[in-house]
């Protein structure tokens, strides 16, 4: 093999980075957000680079965000919606990565399945970047911690208290909660715990980093946390079993009551898109915890980040974007 090949890097899961490199991309979209709110000007950090997103289920934030990133960076994004690749049908997924892998610099797929995440970034040659699969959300947990970062500071020792089914976000959370030194609870009705094989890589990290990590039934689980989280009772996909699922989750639902265990001043946050009045109450969503739109924004500058680093316009390690 010719060792002058270099290989790309990928975010099919937050465990693909080590928890320096997750800190460090969250230093380096506060930068990249505070230097967005400041000038409002593209920069050239990705000029002539382009990124193919390819959806197989639906997305707002998602799909916005990542275009508005590479727009942002000065580079370019292309959307490929659920209707158009038929990926793995029309075409195998080693086919469509390789094909990609020649036009962009760069792919994000939201996809069902984990595998197809980890076959295209096999084949594709250019970074791939998980916008979400039925195993993960990573880009999600960035913005989520950089949330947490900008309104309450430091994030080791902080405590995450989950409250909803063990799902892509809850491991996300897990993994890159654990790399920042996190303390996170996912607290989850019986039978909907998150994988035991998150939960072991989660528990490496945060042994290497001083923070701790639980699954558990009880609610008591989130006296005092600082920041309380849910997503929704069935992801895309298990439509199916919604109304079986939402007698077993409303015991587990963010309401004020739950609001009123955690930390006076404790964050709110959900992934939205939200089921309001089932895994959160208007009240909670609407109140003065909630920073759920924050979050919202927060995954531009999460995955400008991100994005300027896969794509080579910056390394993490004393990284400027000046
Ligand atoms: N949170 C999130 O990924 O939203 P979308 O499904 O709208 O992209
Ligand atoms: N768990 C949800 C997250 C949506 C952003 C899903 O997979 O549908």
């Amino acid at each position: 093999m010719d060792s002058s090949i270099t290989v790309p890097r990928h975010l099919a899961s937050l465990a693909d980075l080590s928890p320096q490199e997750t800190m460090g991309l969250l230093e380096v979209a506060r930068e990249l957000k505070d230097r967005w709110s400041r000038e409002r000007r593209n920069l050239d950090l990705l000029s002539g680079r382009s990124l193919a997103m390819l959806f197989t289920k639906p997305s707002l934030r998602t799909r916005v965000s990542f275009e508005l990133a590479m727009q942002q960076l000065g580079g370019h994004a292309l959307y490929l919606s659920p209707a158009e690749v038929g990926l793995g049908q029309r075409e195998s997924v080693a086919d469509v990565a390789r094909v990609l892998g020649r036009y962009a610099d760069l792919i994000m797929a939201r996809v069902y399945a984990h595998a197809d995440v980890l076959a295209l970034a096999a084949h594709a040659g250019v970074p791939v970047i998980n916008g979400l699969s039925d195993l993960e959300h990573p880009c999600q947990a960035l913005a989520d911690l950089l949330t947490v970062l900008e309104v309450a500071g430091p994030l080791a020792g902080r405590h995450l208290a989950y409250v909803g089914d063990g799902n892509n976000v809850a491991h996300a959370l897990l993994l890159g909660g654990a790399q920042c030194g996190m303390r996170v609870s996912i607290i989850h009705p019986p039978g909907y715990a998150p994988a035991a094989s998150v939960m072991q890589s989660a528990r490496a990290f945060a042994a290497q980093t001083g923070g701790a990590v639980l699954a558990t039934t009880e609610l008591a689980a989130a006296d005092g946390a600082h920041v309380l989280y849910t997503d929704v009772w069935a992801s895309m996909g298990q439509e199916a079993e919604a109304a079986g699922r939402r007698a077993v989750f409303m015991p587990y639902q963010l309401n004020q009551a739950l609001v009123d265990r955690a930390a006076p001043d404790c964050l709110v946050l959900h992934c939205l898109p939200a089921h309001r009045g089932e895994e959160i109450t208007d009240q909670v969503m609407d109140g003065p915890n909630s920073q759920v739109f924050a979050q919202a924004e927060n995954r531009l500058h999460a995955q400008k980040a991100l994005l300027a680093w896969l794509g080579g316009g910056l390394s993490l390690a004393g990284a400027r974007v000046g």
